[in-house]
Order: C-alpha cells, then structure tokens, then sequence
C-alpha cells in the first residue's frame, strides 16, 4: 500500500537557483527538508498533474538518494510517468535528448557539473523546460518565490524503486520507466556523424585518450568509442563514474585534466585526447603536442561541420559567447552566415537553436554544442573533431595550422583570480565600470585604447535586454581584454580575465599564447588596477 503524506514544512533560506539550477554543499542539500523543499516548488511551478519528466544525474554522491525522494514526489504530486536512466544516471545532454525525444515536460538533472562531488563537496538540482534547455529566469525566479513561501511538500509513502533494472514499473500510480542512460544518446550521436569513417581510422591505427575523470561520461564513452567505432580498449581512463569522482574536480582544461595534457605532450602520445566534465556538457580537446582552445575549436569545428552527415547542408549560423575569441566569427564571415554574440552561460543559446538561427554555439569555457539537443554537449564535441579528423586524414597540428593561415589567428587566454574577497572585487568592478568613458585614445603599457563599454544584449528572437555582462575594452591593434566576475563560484568573488590578440596570417601564427598577449596582459591590469584592488597579481588558474 501506498500512502501519501503532506508534509509540513517551511520556507529555508538560501534556495536561490542560478542559470545552473540550486548548487549547494551536499550536507546542505541533505539537511532536513531541504531538497524536498526544492523539489516541490519545482512541481508547484510548472505543474505535475498528469506530466512526464526525465530524471537522471552525473552520478555524483547523494545522487541516488535523492532520485528515490524525487520519484516519490513526482507521483505525490500526480505525475503520469517519469522516464529514469537506470542507475539515476544521465549526462546532462542526454537528459536534453530524452526530455526532446519523448516530448516530455521537461527533466529534472542532479548535478553540480564540474564541481568536485562528495558527501562534503557539491550537490545540484535544475529543471529543464520541454524543450530540452534550462529553465529560464523568469521560471527560476518563480521557483525560488515558492521556496520563500512553501509550507507543506507532498510524499509518497513507499519503497525504493529498483532503479538497477531496466524497464517499466509502477509507484503509486505513476509509471517509472527505466531506461538505459547510453542507447539514445548513442542512437542520436550516430544519427549526425560518419561513424564508418571513424571506425576506419580507428581500424587504421588512430589512438585516442579519453579521460572522463571518473564522472558521468565513462558508460557513454566506452559504448560510443570503444564498442561501437572500435577504439582500443582501454581508450577510456577514469571511465566508471564514482560517488566522489575518485577525488578528482571534473574540469577538463590544461590544470585539471593535467594526467592527459602529459601524455598528449610526452613521448609516444596518441593521436587525439580528449576529456569531459562531471555531467558530461563541456570538453577538452587536445592534439598529439597541441591543445586546442576551446574557442579555437569552435572555429574548427564550424568551418569544418559540413563534413559531417549531420551538417552537411551547412549551417545556419554560429553563436558564441562574448569573451569567447572571434575566431568562429570570422568563419562565419567567410561561409556567409549568422554570427551571434551572446552573454556569458548556455541559455542564451536557447532562443538562437530553437528559431533556427543559429546551429553551432561554443562558450570559452570548454562549452561546445549545437541544435542536436539544448545544452552543450562534450562527447558531441569530440565526435564531431573525430568525424573531421577522419575525413581530413591529417593530424591536429595540421588542421590548426591551415585553419590560422586562412583565417589568421586569435590568440586568446584566460586568466582566472578565485576566492578574492566580494567586496574588493566589486570595489575593482566598480571603479573600472566608472573609468570607462575616458578610456578612449589614452595609452597603456604602450597599448592604444579604441573603446570600451559593458556588454549589454538584446536578444534577437523575444527582445529581451541582459545589461552589465562584462566590461571590454578593445585596443587600435585589434586586441581585447575583458572582465567579469563568475556567476558560478562558491567562494567569495572570481574574477576572470579574458585575453586576444589577433594575427593576420601568415606570419606571427606560432608564438606562445601567453607571450603574444603579454602587453594586453599588461594593459589590463593597469587599466583595471587588479593588483591595487585585490592584491593579486598572478592568476590561480590560466586556460
Ligand atoms: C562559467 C563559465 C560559463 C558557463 C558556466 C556554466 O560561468 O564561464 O561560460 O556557461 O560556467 O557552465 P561563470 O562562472 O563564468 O559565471
Ligand atoms: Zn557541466
């Protein structure tokens, strides 16, 4: 028998979801009442009655346990059906698939994305719309106001559901379908690239190093790569997602996925590697001694799209964010077609995919993806570089080169300033914000100002207007520093700083990214006095 139970409750402060959902410690999230509070007000929000929702997470600690106490509310709250990857496991695209290809209501994800995960590290929770991407700001908002507000949850009194079996089951009257977390990510994967031509570079003696840093991709790397495009066996390390990650923090860039940027720099290094966040939406790409920054390899990847089933007929249009290099608008310069420039974080792409303006979107921050579902999707990053890397017959090193002598190249870094006290970073904000419009024509550490404002975007489909998105300042040279502060972390401010220098082809193409930029480098913290302010003068981390 089943039962279910209206619990009182009442409202917990701090549950303000972000563009990534609710992050909290994992202790916070297991405090009493907690996710139950959240939870409902999702339900409260955008209705259960009678709906269909996705489940699935990265896999992380708590993950399981809080699959079980949503599967019961979904069918306290009167839910019809909610499809679940077995395991409570899903990357984050492939919750964006389901939740598309079911035509469900929307999913809920359990993840803290390239968060360290442990039972003293982070836990999240975020809703995704019907349409496969997060949830919008004015839902976000709605769902917090109700978590200000709440004072009972709805449970049902019941027994775990075996989320280890595949298949169909009842709880409470409403329909948990287990699924297998990989077979439609894969389907879908295959359905846009030429997996023939891959599994002929593989069959020729291509070696490939994926790292999925013991998070939520190893299940989909192994079936994708190793079984179906035959990989070596043993191509996908740190491949079973653990509770903690195995200690490791799921960032795939040069510091954290550094075990792979050794070997791809050492002596006998595989062709390719790669590596993937803890629920799997960002990426690494890294050539046999050459990495490939991410905004680099969004340029790559849509000047080279078509050569994938998937793309043939071309694209769209291509939609970065904006400290990310305008090496991808110039591709989309030389193809004729849309080049968008949006704030900061994935939602902004939502709009541009769902209008059909814009197939391929990338973020600087290890994000790549494209129409094929709503969030950004590491291992479809990696396919589609192997899809070209295996019509292209040539190494990485190669297709960069020829890419920069076409297109010149955008030198780019950035540089990331962690756990500064908030109220010196606002202070630095502030007085940079409030220099700005005297920058114009002064010089710097020999640098020419040529303009500066604070990013502001109108979105082109429903007008809506983001202000305040990050400060640029551009130099007569064509070079371009930006700053913001992190909407993400979870320790006082992060400050990043964003570099570029652009080099016309052919000549200047194969200096150090970091010595190429030293004098915007140097400009930057002089206009911006980050040193005078917070007192650093060194980067925590440089990507
Ligand atoms: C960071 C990245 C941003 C990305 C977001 C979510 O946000 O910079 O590009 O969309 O994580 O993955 P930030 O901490 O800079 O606000
Ligand atoms: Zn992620």
């Amino acid at each position: 028998m089943t039962h279910i139970h209206t619990v009182a409750t009442q409202p917990i402060a701090g549950q303000k979801p972000g563009t990534s959902g609710l992050r909290k410690k994992t202790p916070v999230f297991m405090g009493r009442h907690y996710l139950e509070n959240f939870v409902q007000s999702i339900f409260d929000v955008v209705g259960a009655e009678g709906k269909t929702f996705v489940l699935g997470g990265d896999g992380r600690y708590f993950n399981d346990r809080a699959a079980q106490v949503i599967l019961r509310m979904a069918a306290a709250n009167g839910a019809a059906r909610v499809i679940v990857g077995q395991g409570a496991i899903l990357s984050t695209p492939a919750a964006s698939h389901l939740i598309r290809l079911n035509k469900t209501d929307g999913g809920i994800i359990m993840s803290a994305s390239h968060n360290p995960g442990g039972p003293e590290e982070d836990f999240g929770v975020k809703f995704n719309m019907p349409n496969g991407g997060p949830a919008p700001e004015a839902v976000t908002e709605a769902m917090y106001a109700r978590t200000q507000e709440i004072v009972e949850y709805r449970m049902l009194d019941a027994q775990d559901v075996d989320l280890g079996r595949l298949g169909r089951v009842s709880l409470g009257g409403m329909v948990v379908d287990v699924v297998d977390p990989v077979a439609d990510y894969a389907a879908l994967m295959e359905s846009l690239f030429d997996f023939g031509a891959i599994r002929a570079m593989f069959a020729g003696g291509f070696r490939m190093r994926v790292d999925s840093m013991c998070a939520v991709t190893g299940p989909y790397a192994v079936e994708i790569l190793e079984n179906r495009l035959g990989a070596a066996k043993g191509t996908v390390v740190n491949g079973t997602p653990l509770p903690d990650f195995g200690g490791m923090h799921p960032d795939p860039n040069p510091t954290w996925a550094k075990a792979l940027m050794d070997e791809m720099f050492g002596a006998d290094a595989p062709d390719f590697g790669a590596a993937s966040d803890g629920d799997g939406d960002r990426n690494m790409v890294v050539g046999r001694g050459i990495y490939v920054s991410p905004s680099d390899s969004l340029a790559v990847l849509a000047a080279n799209a078509h050569l994938a089933p998937g793309y043939k007929a071309g694209l769209k249009g291509v939609a970065r964010s904006m400290p990310t290099s305008a090496a991808a608008d110039r591709v989309a310069e030389a193809l004729g077609i849309g080049a968008y420039e949006t704030p900061t974080g994935w939602k902004f792409f939502g709009n541009l995919l769902d209008a059909g303006r814009a197939t391929i979107c990338g973020e600087e921050s290890f994000g790549t993806g494209s129409d094929h579902v709503r969030e950004k999707d590491g291992l479809w990053a990696i396919l589609l570089w192997l899809n070209i890397l295996a019509v292209r017959k040539q190494p990485v090193a190669a297709i960069l080169a020829e890419h920069w002598a076409k297109f010149g190249r955008n030198y780019y870094s950035r540089h990331d300033f962690e756990a500064i006290a908030a109220d010196k970073a606002d202070a630095m904000m502030a007085a940079l914000r409030g220099s700005l419009a005297g920058l114009k024509g002064n010089s710097v550490e020999g640098m020419v100002v040529s303009g500066a404002d604070d990013f502001a975007y109108t979105d082109p489909v429903d007008g809506s207007v983001s202000q305040k998105q990050g400060v640029r300042v551009m130099f007569a040279d064509g070079s371009r520093f930006v700053l913001r502060l992190s909407g993400t972390g979870t320790e006082g401010a992060t400050l990043r700083l964003y570099l570029e220098r652009y080099a016309a082809g052919p000549a200047g193409l194969d200096l150090d990214p970091q010595e190429a930029l030293a004098p915007v480098i140097r400009a930057a913290h002089g206009i911006a006095r980050i040193a005078e302010f917070t007192g650093r003068t060194e980067p925590d981390v440089v990507t």
